[in-house]
C-alpha cells in the first residue's frame, strides 16, 4: 500500500517536473525567436521544425541561419539583405525552385542542396561582387552551372541534370579549388571545359555518361591533386592513351579509372580501359606522342623546329610577295 502511494507520488512529481521543463523550453524559444527554433545573438537554428514560411523578423546580429529540412519555398529577400553580419545560410532540403537572393557581401557559405532549384541568381546588396567561398547546390534540377561569383572555391553540384559542361559555364570560376559534379547526367564535357579553372585541386566528375576524356582537362593545373573521372564507358582511342600517360606521369590520384570499360572501337568494347591501355591494344597512335609532351627538352626542340619552319615560310612568303609587287610595278609601266 505504502509502495503504491509512493509510486503515485513519484509519478506525479515526474509529470510536474516534465511540465515545468517544457514550459521553460517554450519560454526561451519564444524570446525573439520563432516557435521551435533556437536563437541566440549569432545563430538562428530552425532545422527540421516543419516551417512552411521563412521565419521573420531576424535579429540583424545573426551570422548563421540554419533552415534546413523544412518546407520553405521562398526567402524574404529584404530581410536577408539586411543581415549584414551573415556568413552562413543553410536551406538544404526545402522546396525552393528558384534561388534568387540579394546577399550581403559578408556571406561565405550557401548550402541549398535537396531542393528543386532550376534557376540561380545571386546578387550583392552593395553592388560589389559577392565573396562566397562555398556553395552546395547538390540534388537540384539545374541544367547548367549557374552564374556564380568568381570568389567561389568549393562548388558541389551532385545529382543535377547537367547534360553538357563547357568552358563558358566554368570560366568565371577562376578561384575554384574543389568541384564536384557527380551523377549529374553529363553526356558531353568539351576538351576546353576546364581551361580557366587553373587553381583546381580536386575535381570529381564521376558517375556521369560522357565517353570522351581529354588530356587538356588536367594540363596546366599545377595544384591538381585528385581526379575522379569514373564514367561508365570511354572511347578507347589515342586521346585516352595520352591521358593515361599524362596522369601516371604526374602521379595524380586517379583511383577509379580502372573500372571503366571501352565504348569504342568495336573489337575493344567491354574490355577494361586499364588493361587495354597497358597491353597496347589501342593501335594507330603515334608511339612517341606522350613522351614529346612530357619531356620538356624534346618539347622545346619540336617547338623550335615549328617556329623555324614558320619563320622560313614567312620569309619565303614575303619574298614572293615583294617580287610579285615588283612585277606588278613593271607590268603597270
Ligand atoms: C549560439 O548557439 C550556437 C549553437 O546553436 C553556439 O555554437 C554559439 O556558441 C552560441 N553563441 C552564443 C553567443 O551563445
Ligand atoms: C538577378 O537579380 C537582380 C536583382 O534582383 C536583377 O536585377 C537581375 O535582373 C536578375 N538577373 C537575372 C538574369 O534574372
Ligand atoms: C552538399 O550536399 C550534399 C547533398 O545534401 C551532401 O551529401 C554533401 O555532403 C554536401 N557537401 C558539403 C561539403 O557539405
Ligand atoms: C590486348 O593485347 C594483349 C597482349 O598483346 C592480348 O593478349 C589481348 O588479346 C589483346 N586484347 C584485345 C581485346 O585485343
Amino acid at each position: 500500500m505504502g509502495a503504491t502511494v509512493l509510486m503515485f507520488v513519484s509519478l506525479f512529481m515526474f509529470v510536474t517536473s516534465q511540465t515545468t521543463d517544457d514550459t521553460i523550453v517554450m519560454t526561451t524559444a519564444s524570446v525573439g525567436c520563432h516557435v521551435n527554433c533556437e536563437c541566440n545573438q549569432t545563430h538562428l537554428v530552425c532545422s527540421d521544425v516543419g516551417l512552411k514560411t521563412f521565419p521573420t523578423p531576424i535579429q540583424t546580429s545573426v551570422t548563421t541561419l540554419l533552415l534546413n529540412s523544412n518546407r520553405i519555398s521562398t526567402i524574404d529577400v529584404e530581410v536577408v539583405s539586411g543581415l549584414n553580419q551573415l556568413t552562413t545560410i543553410n536551406i538544404n532540403q526545402n522546396q525552393f525552385s528558384t534561388l534568387e537572393l540579394v546577399l550581403p557581401p559578408s556571406v561565405q557559405t550557401l548550402s541549398a542542396s535537396g531542393n528543386r532549384i532550376k534557376r540561380v541568381n545571386l546578387t550583392s546588396t552593395t553592388g560589389e561582387p559577392l565573396q562566397l567561398k562555398e556553395i552546395n547546390l547538390s540534388e537540384n534540377k539545374l541544367t547548367s552551372i549557374p552564374v556564380l561569383p568568381s570568389s567561389v572555391e568549393i562548388l558541389e553540384m551532385e545529382l543535377n541534370r547537367i547534360e553538357t559542361l563547357n568552358r563558358e559555364q566554368l570560366s568565371p570560376l577562376v578561384n575554384l579549388k574543389v568541384f564536384r559534379v557527380t551523377s549529374s547526367q553529363i553526356k558531353t564535357i568539351n576538351d576546353d571545359a576546364f581551361d580557366d579553372i587553373i587553381n583546381i585541386e580536386i575535381f570529381d566528375i564521376s558517375l556521369n555518361s560522357y565517353t570522351e576524356i581529354y588530356r587538356k582537362w588536367f594540363e596546366n593545373k599545377p595544384n591538381l591533386i585528385e581526379v575522379k573521372v569514373r564514367t561508365f564507358q570511354l572511347n578507347c582511342d589515342c586521346e585516352l592513351v595520352s591521358v593515361y600517360d599524362y596522369l601516371i606521369g604526374r602521379d595524380l590520384e586517379v583511383d577509379d579509372l580502372p573500372q571503366v570499360t571501352c565504348a569504342t572501337p568495336k573489337p575493344l568494347i567491354g574490355y577494361p580501359v586499364e588493361n587495354v591501355v597497358q597491353n597496347n591494344n589501342i593501335t594507330g597512335c603515334k608511339p612517341d606522342m606522350p613522351m614529346v609532351f612530357r619531356e620538356v627538352p624534346q618539347g622545346g626542340v619540336i617547338f623550335g623546329v615549328i617556329i623555324g619552319v614558320l619563320a622560313i615560310c614567312g620569309l619565303l612568303g614575303l619574298t614572293v610577295w615583294s617580287i610579285s609587287k615588283h612585277c606588278e610595278g613593271y607590268s603597270s609601266l
